[in-house]
């Protein structure tokens, strides 16, 4: 979604918007722009086009000095894609950026006769006119009545013509971080548009106006108080957010996956058994759980998946998981004993955060699983679950998946010990072979050749389906999630014994069907469901335990899945299903780092 940018400092701020804009690029958008005090005086010039942040560079002049600058990567809402709608937009004497929705708008161009102001069809510019209709000489008095006439989610970053040198900001839901450099002051949606000149950063907080000069940054909330800044420091490199020879960051995060899976589980696994001591959850958080609701959106939500049905096999307690958009704005069955687990990478998908608070409402019996340190869904659960998968550019999640599904078998087993519906002996044996899939992971990876040979063949295909029962069902889901989100292939998962009842009608020569079997107690069921689809012409690649399968009835390409136990086989499997993604999506020649349409961080409902 909307990226920001707001910089004042020492040095010209062209270049540290572009870079910064360049490194927000993974979070999706279609257009670009940079707003700056020319040559540092009253005047502010703006460049922006619809296209990318490059063909924004190749916009703008060489000799641009200013030193204090907003810049804007824009993911349209309201208003198409064109260079109009880009941000920053300028009204009299406002310039702003926007990363939300406002949604009253169209109210608000009623009531303040804003019409007349507006050349785009966004709702950023009704803001822009409303903060200048309201604008009495003072930047802070003018934002603290403005602001609170905005219904939505919204992070603004604001330059106003008679305050050379600052840049204000404020935020409410939408996400925003900002610190104080050597270099000077900055504030940005995240913080690898800023990482190169710091580790350490603070969370805006919501409704607060944040002040940036160029030596240094305050905060004030809407009442007149001044507000310390709550800096955090991040454990990971600017390195990490690079692509280290990798040709794309996916890749580069697929194999990133062992050293992630070891950084989460390790420092909660003591003597063999699940400890979440460090992370402050007593083990009375998993006493009288009366059911589990998982909450979460897209790959998240597909972990969530591998836990409800882990966690049921295992201990037999329910578990329902929840699309987060749905969960909403539906009547929740929930009891102050319900334990709702929130799963998110970012901590700032609206929708997951919003079910978070409504859940609230029956239980605080809340956890979040939750990658990004200090992010709202973290903050606002009764407790967090960090995931240390380091920082997730892709688009395509693959690192942030198997670290939520550790973390649900971690979880699973906690509550399995303290419930007694797990032996200690049991639940030592799935932890030592949790600590075994770094290196699980690491025998697959071997095959990455073998996997995009096969993948030439899917190049072309316009449609693949992915079958499975129980574990491998829902590892279906994200698999065909996987190949949909970046190579544009129209792909389903389905039960692979579901299939008979409609989907079968869609298999004809040559469709391709990724089969996985690899759990035991179904493996001759799901065969028989692929001989199924075999006889119609599909073109089948079985993921299974077998050594080696040549029999042509049943598959055309085989790929072996080190023999583990059936609850493990998932982490051999999703790695060939995120290569088999990868490089369709590469051989068809798409950005797998930037898929059209798609957003890494969803901050609008
Ligand atoms: C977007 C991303 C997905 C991600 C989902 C949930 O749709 O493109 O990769 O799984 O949001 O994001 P979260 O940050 O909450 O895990």
């Amino acid at each position: 979604m909307c990226g920001i940018i707001g910089f004042t400092g020492h040095k010209e701020a062209q270049d540290i918007l572009l870079d910064g804009l360049a490194k927000l690029e993974y979070r999706g958008y279609d257009s670009a722009g940079i707003a700056f005090f020319k040559d540092n005086g009253g005047h502010i010039s703006i460049r922006k086009t619809a296209g990318k942040v490059n063909d924004l560079r190749a916009i703008c002049d060489d000799d641009n000095t200013s030193t204090c600058g907003i810049g804007h990567t824009r993911w349209a809402t309201h208003g198409g894609v064109t260079n109009a709608n880009a941000h920053p937009h300028k009204v009299g004497k406002v310039t702003l950026i926007h990363n939300g929705i406002i949604e009253n708008y169209h109210e608000l161009i009623e009531k303040y006769n804003l019409s007349d102001s507006l050349v785009s069809e966004t709702d950023t510019e009704v803001a822009a006119a409303l903060f200048n209709k309201m604008f009495d000489g003072d930047p802070i008095a003018t934002i603290k009545k403005t602001v609170p006439l905005f219904k939505g989610s919204f992070a603004f970053c604001i330059m106003f013509k008679e305050n050379p040198g600052k840049v204000f900001a404020v935020r409410n839901v939408s996400p925003m971080v900002a610190t104080n450099t050597d270099a000077g002051s900055f504030v940005a949606s995240d913080l690898t548009a800023f990482i190169n000149f710091s580790k350490r950063y603070f969370i805006v907080p919501e409704y607060t106006i944040l002040t940036m000069e160029e030596d240094k940054i305050s905060l004030q909330d809407l009442e007149g108080n001044n507000v310390e800044p709550e800096y955090l420091e991040v454990n990971w490199d600017i390195s990490a957010a690079e692509k280290e020879g990798y040709p794309h960051y996916m890749i580069k995060e697929i194999h990133e996956q062992p050293r992630a899976i070891t950084r989460t589980i390790s420092p909660r696994i003591k003597d063999s058994l699940p400890n979440f001591e460090d992370d402050n959850i007593p083990d009375s958080f998993f006493e009288n759980c009366s059911d589990i609701t998982v909450i979460a959106c897209g790959t998240a939500m597909y972990a969530g998946n591998v836990g409800k049905t882990f966690i049921q096999n295992a201990l037999g307690v329910p578990v329902n998981v929840a699309i987060a958009s749905e969960f909403r704005y539906e009547r929740p069955v929930l009891n102050e004993n319900s334990m709702v687990i929130v799963v998110s990478q970012s901590g700032e998908t609206i929708d997951t955060l919003e079910a978070l608070r409504l859940a609230k409402k029956y239980t605080n019996k809340t956890l979040a699983v939750v990658n990004v340190k200090g992010s709202t869904i973290a903050r606002e659960s009764n407790y967090v679950l960090y995931t240390h998968a380091g920082p997730e550019i892709a688009v395509a999640s693959t690192k942030a998946y198997t670290v939520q599904v550790a973390s649900m078998y971690l979880l699973g087993c906690k509550l399995g010990l303290v419930t007694n519906k797990l032996s200690v002996e049991k639940a030592k044996e799935f932890m030592n072979n949790l600590k075994k899939v770094p290196d699980m992971i690491k025998a697959v990876l071997t095959q990455e050749d073998k996997v995009a040979e096969l993948t030439k063949r899917m190049t072309n295909s316009t449609n693949a389906f992915f079958i499975g029962r129980g574990l491998d069902y829902t590892l279906s889901m994200e698999g065909a999630l996987k190949l949909k989100e970046i190579s544009y292939i129209h792909a389903e998962a389905y039960a692979a014994g579901e299939l008979k009842h409609g989907t079968i009608a869609l298999i004809s020569e040559g469709v391709p069907v990724i089969a996985i079997a690899t759990q035991d107690h179904v493996y001759s069921k799901v065969i028989s469901n692929i001989r199924e689809v075999k006889a119609r012409g599909a073109y089948v690649i079985l993921l299974s335990k077998d050594e080696k399968i040549t029999d042509k009835t049943v598959c055309d390409v085989h790929i072996n899945i080190p023999p583990v136990a059936d609850e493990f086989t998932i982490f051999e499997s999703v790695i060939i299903l995120q290569m088999i993604a990868y490089y369709t999506s590469t051989g068809r020649g798409v950005n797998p780092d930037q898929p059209r349409n798609l957003a890494k961080s969803v901050t609008v409902e």
